[in-house]
């Protein structure tokens, strides 16, 4: 199959406000800090800090997913793509405790996370908040439970789909070792609806042999929170997990 993500589109200056708007680099490890309290407030800062300067080091394709209450204060400090959690498919306006994709813009996120298994979003709403963000320049990556929910997703041709199995998300035992096959099957299956899509794969993700079994199936990159930020050395667990990472891989994104 004629691979599709062979281009990298032309830097801008990091005081360009939508500098880090614009494909992810791939293979990529995006860390979800869902709202654990390691990585709430300053305390999130830092390892932000020290995580996009081991990107920084190793020239990984990191990207940080902080709680939305310190997005703009993350995409200040570093100069590595910064996604939200969720997304909402309001308007801005009279829409108190909304999120629209507006307010990520703002915030200075490159893109978002929408429909984690901790936070489900109606079908109706991820068909108008995907291309509400996308026509921000905002990124998508869409999550799926399963097969059948990520060949429904890629009808609606999130950049990324991301698939993790519930029931092995915060565990010990890396999907890649537990359900290889749902991996293969997911890539295959969204391929078929929509060539364009990327497919990542998160839950239980902890190491380098894990990152390297992820791109071995197909994907182009792992979503991951516990084996990081829960980790006794965060810092050390990512360095681990970017040695899973094809080394001397050419920078690549995928193409619009
Ligand atoms: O979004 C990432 C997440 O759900 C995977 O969680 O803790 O198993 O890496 P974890």
């Amino acid at each position: 199959m004629k691979d599709h993500r062979d281009r990298l589109p032309p830097a801008k200056p990091i005081s360009d406000p939508t500098a880090f708007l614009g494909p992810m680099r791939l293979p990529a490890i995006v860390l979800n800090f869902k709202t654990h309290p390691e990585v709430l407030g300053k305390k999130g800062w830092d390892l932000a800090k020290r995580f996009a300067a081991v990107a920084d080091e190793t020239g990984a394709s990191i990207v940080l997913c902080p709680p939305a209450t310190d997005i703009a204060h993350v995409a200040k400090l570093v100069h590595v793509p910064v996604f939200a959690q969720h997304v909402d498919a309001v308007e801005p306006g009279p829409t108190t405790g909304w999120m629209p994709p507006e307010t990520l813009l703002e915030a200075g996120a490159a893109g978002t996370l929408i429909n984690h298994s901790e936070r489900k979003v109606a079908w109706e709403e991820m068909a108008k908040s995907i291309p509400r963000c996308q026509k921000l320049g905002l990124e998508v990556v869409a999550c799926a439970d399963d097969i059948s929910e990520a060949e429904t997703l890629a009808k609606l041709s999130p950049e990324y789909i991301a698939i993790e199995p519930p029931e092995l998300i915060g565990g010990d035992v890396s999907v890649t070792t537990a359900k290889p096959e749902v991996i293969s099957r997911a890539v295959d299956r969204i391929h078929a609806v929509n060539a364009k899509v990327v497919v990542l794969c998160g839950a239980g993700v902890r190491t380098r042999k894990d990152v390297s079994k992820a791109l071995e199936l197909g994907t182009s990159g792992v979503l991951l929170a516990t084996g990081v930020v829960k980790a006794k050395d965060p810092e050390s667990a990512l360095r681990d997990l970017i040695r899973g990472l094809p080394s001397g891989a050419p920078r690549r994104s995928r193409s619009r």
